[in-house]
């Protein structure tokens, strides 16, 4: 097999390349501090892409990626990538959370220490041949109170470290249930709660509508006076003029902030003109031991990626367990494979359909299935232009809705049905027998097929000659039926018909075999 081709344009530890290496897929090129154009000519041959904060993957660049399967962001913030851009051309991205809380948590509580006791402020001093020691009064943690807003990895990191320091620590996150926050034993209240009581705030939260100007010019006066602000999440968390209004105001004793609105932040900055504004250029994950951590988990997420299909901490893609992956495998085919066969027998998009799965499947994480349902329903209209990331999107743009509900049963074999209503209502029931996808029913009349190879569907008039003049246009042009089933309403009513067939049908035949008087809809399908 041909090696993929994989592009790293940001810094990435060496252990990283190693993993990618040694698992001999790929081909791996490494344009660290390439100019932006360069990557815009090049992006087009490759088929993974990983980057940190440097590299902008916006539609400019997705435009030109004409091959990309997968974008990985060593890092958690997802903010220099287009996610929707990459959703519509069925790019999946993927970022590597984990590696870099614990570090990113402990320069949080080193800006903290360095904002309360003035440490870059007195080094400066210091080396300017000076000896301050009357300049440099700080202030003490213990017995402090500190506002936590964000309670996620790196949050709940800096919690642990300020209760260590013996602080009164307030947490804000509303959407994490409060029982999921007991275990932390801190104070959970509200946003206003920690703007109004807190000494030090520090916010670990994504940078959102809701997030941006948590302190901003309008509420700063509803700040504790002489309060501490420290960010490492996302620049415009808290805004910039606020805080320069607020020290000036003497609201804010002093900011400390690792990250900026505009990064790097521009050289005529006011926040560079105060002593008790600490500034560092976004070093948070910064360390040694981050960096390798995250180098890592995104090469190992490339590799289980192209290699078993799994699309580990992805951000427009359910993340499927490993351990269900080998159970799955099978159902995602049919799933599929119910899509494709529903979508060639409707004449056009339902409104809504519904997967009802039944036995011990109903124990897995079914959502992967939705997404394979819809691939497999689209790609067989639209093309291969459609594929399990941006499938939702054509879904949406089409108003289907899917709902995959579970049956509570004691059924000892795993079933999916099928269920469309309205002014052409289906459905179809299957299994999976022996890794293979079977269809055991359809319009609640059992029949047995693998939905595989390609079909004439035929509506019929319940009258005699069908199956003979069928069998006859078929066998003189040349093409051979496997299989045949009749599956119909009432004597005398409508039908039916699935055959199966070696060869495929052509659009004359369907053209030839719809002007029967017998005829009411006649298609090719293809699975
Ligand atoms: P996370 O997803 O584990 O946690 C974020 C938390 O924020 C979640 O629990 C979420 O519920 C909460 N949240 C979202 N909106 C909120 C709101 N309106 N109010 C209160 N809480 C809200 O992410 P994480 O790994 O802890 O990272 C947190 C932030 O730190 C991210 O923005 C990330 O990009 C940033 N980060 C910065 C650096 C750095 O170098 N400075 C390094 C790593 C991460
Ligand atoms: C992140 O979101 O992980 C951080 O911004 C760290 C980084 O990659 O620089």
């Amino acid at each position: 097999m041909a090696k993929k081709k994989i592009l790293i344009s940001d810094n990435l530890s060496e252990e990283g390349k190693l993993i990618l290496e040694e698992s001999g897929l790929f081909e791996v090129d490494i344009r660290k501090k390439t100019p932006r154009e360069e990557i815009l000519s090049i992006i087009g041959d490759y088929d993974g892409l990983i980057i940190r904060s440097a590299t902008k993957a916006d539609e400019e660049l997705i435009d030109k990626a004409k091959k990309l399967k997968v974008i990985i962001r060593a890092g958690v913030g997802v903010d220099n990538i287009n996610i929707p851009a990459c959703s519509q051309k069925g790019i999946v991205v993927m970022n590597a959370p984990a590696g870099n809380s614990i570090s990113t948590a402990e320069h949080a509580i080193a800006l903290l220490f360095s904002l309360v006791r003035k440490i870059p402020a007195a080094d400066q001093s210091m080396k300017s041949g000076q000896w301050e020691k009357n300049l440099f009064n700080g202030n003490q943690l213990t017995g402090k109170t500190i506002g936590v807003i964000g309670l996620g990895r790196i949050g709940k990191e800096v919690v642990k470290r300020a209760l260590g320091l013996q602080m009164n620590v307030l947490g804000y996150d509303p959407y994490i249930g409060k029982e999921h926050l007991e275990h932390l034993q801190i104070d959970i209240v509200s946003k206003n709660d920690i703007l109004k009581n807190a000494d030090i705030i520090t916010v670990h939260t994504p940078l959102t509508d809701q997030t941006k100007g948590i302190v901003s010019k309008k509420n700063i006066k509803n700040l504790k006076k002489g309060v501490f602000l420290i960010n490492a999440a996302r620049g415009g968390i808290y805004e910039e003029d606020a805080i320069v209004d607020g020290i000036e105001k003497g609201i804010i004793a002093g900011a400390a902030l690792d990250v900026f609105s505009k990064e790097p932040l521009v050289e005529g900055s006011k926040l560079r003109n105060y002593a008790n504004v600490i500034l560092t250029p976004h070093l948070g994950a910064s360390t040694d031991e981050a960096q390798t951590e995250v180098a890592k988990e995104s090469a190992q997420s490339m590799v289980q990626f192209f290699k078993e299909g799994i699309a580990r901490n992805s951000l427009n893609f359910p993340t499927i367990d490993p351990a269900d992956m080998s159970i799955l495998t099978p159902w995602f085919e049919l799933s599929e494979k119910m899509g494709a066969l529903s979508s060639q027998i409707l004449d056009s998009t339902p409104k809504s359909v519904t997967l009802e799965m039944e036995g011990p499947i109903v124990q897995r994480s079914l959502k992967p299935l939705e997404y394979a349902f819809l691939k497999g329903y689209f790609q067989a209209i639209l093309g291969d232009e459609v594929n399990l990331v941006n499938a939702p999107g054509y879904a949406q743009e089409r108003g289907l809705v899917l709902n995959i509900i579970t049956k509570k049963s004691s059924a000892t074999e795993s079933t999916m049905k099928l269920d469309i209503e309205g002014n052409q209502p289906l459905q179809i029931k299957a299994t999976v027998n022996l890794s293979d996808p079977l269809v055991i029913e359809i319009n609640q009349r059992p029949v047995q097929f693998r939905p595989e190879g390609n079909f004439l569907f035929i509506q019929n008039k319940d009258v005699p000659r069908v199956v003979g003049e069928l069998g006859n246009m078929l066998g003189n042009a040349g093409i051979n039926i496997a299989e045949l089933r009749l599956l119909r309403d009432e004597k005398g009513g409508t039908a039916m018909t699935f055959i199966s067939t070696d060869e495929p049908v052509t659009e004359e035949m369907i053209t030839e075999i719809s002007a029967r008087d017998f005829i009411l809809n006649a298609r090719i399908i293809k699975l």
